[in-house]
């Protein structure tokens, strides 16, 4: 589990590629394919459920091509760690998941382990989605299987890092915290969201700094430049009104009005409920107070 000392490299360069096609994310995230859910309370496990829990999980974001059809797969990118291409997630039976029974797409996503025995790689985040509640899976999966099935075959990534033998031991019965314990709550959507994985810094290996959650100060490099992602502790958030982080995450706008550039992940976080943001918010809030990252 700790050989993945460029994994955040290869997290980088895959943004880059996401952010740098054409109409990216924004043509993922606003594609006829996808319905809004509006801001629904979802918790049932209905197709509406499903599609909120996969933005709120950014699923859509490296399962898409630039310009390519939502989970058809087929963003690859080259970097010194490998080549590495998001699969195809469509119910297509010869080159998706359309031949994955819901329990095999149960351990792909949360242990990172296919039905071939094999491991995913990176930057597939399954360090957060081993966390992912029964329920939410399910309904991801429902959704993912209610899409239409895309033929488009896509080459398997090759890795010149060692993967880890695993990603944990196997993964039980995950229950989500209760939706009044905002606390709670407000940690278990930090932690599918992956907003860590951005917002922590990391040590020279690549590795997430945990002491230091959520103190920023990642440098994201890309063709907008570089960008630094923020302290999201009560350093870096206390004059801050909820409804201004609200907007920050939601809309991409800071309390000036400026826009955040990537890749902060706003257009699949957009539909996220108030209910669900104020828990965030909440989780934000009592984390441990700290200056900005850099972890050394
Ligand atoms: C940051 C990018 C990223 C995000 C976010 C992400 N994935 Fe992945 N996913 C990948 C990559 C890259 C691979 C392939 C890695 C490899 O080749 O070993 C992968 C592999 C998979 C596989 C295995 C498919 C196969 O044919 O091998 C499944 C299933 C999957 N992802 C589903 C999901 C779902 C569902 C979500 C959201 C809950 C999600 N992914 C979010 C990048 C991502
Ligand atoms: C892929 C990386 C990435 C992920 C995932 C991500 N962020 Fe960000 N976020 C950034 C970057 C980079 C910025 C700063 C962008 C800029 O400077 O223009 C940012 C900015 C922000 C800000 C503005 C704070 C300030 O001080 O201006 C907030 C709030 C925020 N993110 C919250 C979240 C939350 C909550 C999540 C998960 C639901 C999340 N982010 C997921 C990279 C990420």
């Amino acid at each position: 589990m700790r050989a993945f000392g460029h994994r955040i490299l290869i997290v980088v360069a895959f943004i880059l590629v996401a952010m740098a096609g054409p109409g990216a994310a924004q043509t993922a995230a606003t594609s006829p394919a996808v319905t809004s859910p509006g801001v629904t309370s979802p918790g049932a496990t209905s197709p509406g459920a499903g599609e909120y829990m996969m933005r709120a999980a950014d699923c859509m974001a490296c399962h898409t091509r630039p310009g390519g059809t939502p989970f058809a797969g087929g963003r690859e990118v080259g970097t010194p760690f490998g080549t590495i291409s998001s699969p195809n997630i469509t119910p297509d039976p010869d080159t998706g998941i359309g031949k994955w029974t819901d329990a095999q797409l149960a351990k792909a996503i949360r242990e990172g382990v296919r039905p071939d025995k094999s491991l995913i790689g990176p930057p597939m985040p399954i360090e957060f989605y081993r966390d992912m509640a029964d329920d939410d899976l399910a309904a991801i999966i429902a959704y993912l299987r209610a899409q239409p099935a895309v033929k488009n075959v896509v080459p398997r990534s090759t890795y010149r890092i060692p993967l880890p033998p695993s990603y944990g031991p196997p993964v039980g019965k995950v229950k989500a915290p209760a939706r009044r314990d905002k606390l709670k709550y407000g940690q278990y959507l930090v932690t599918i969201g992956h907003c860590m994985e951005c917002h922590t810094p990391r040590n020279e290996k690549g590795e997430l700094v945990r002491a230091k959650l959520g103190a920023g100060g990642q440098v994201i490099e890309g063709p907008w430049g570089k960008t630094v992602s923020r302290n999201l502790t009560p350093t870096g958030l206390k004059d801050w009104t909820d409804a201004q982080i609200a907007k920050a995450i939601r809309e991409g706008v800071d309390r000036n009005g400026q826009h955040y550039r990537p890749p902060m992940a706003y257009e699949f976080y957009k539909n996220i409920n108030d209910a669900d943001i104020s828990a965030i918010i909440t989780y934000l809030r009592a984390l441990k107070p700290q200056p900005m990252g850099p972890a050394n």
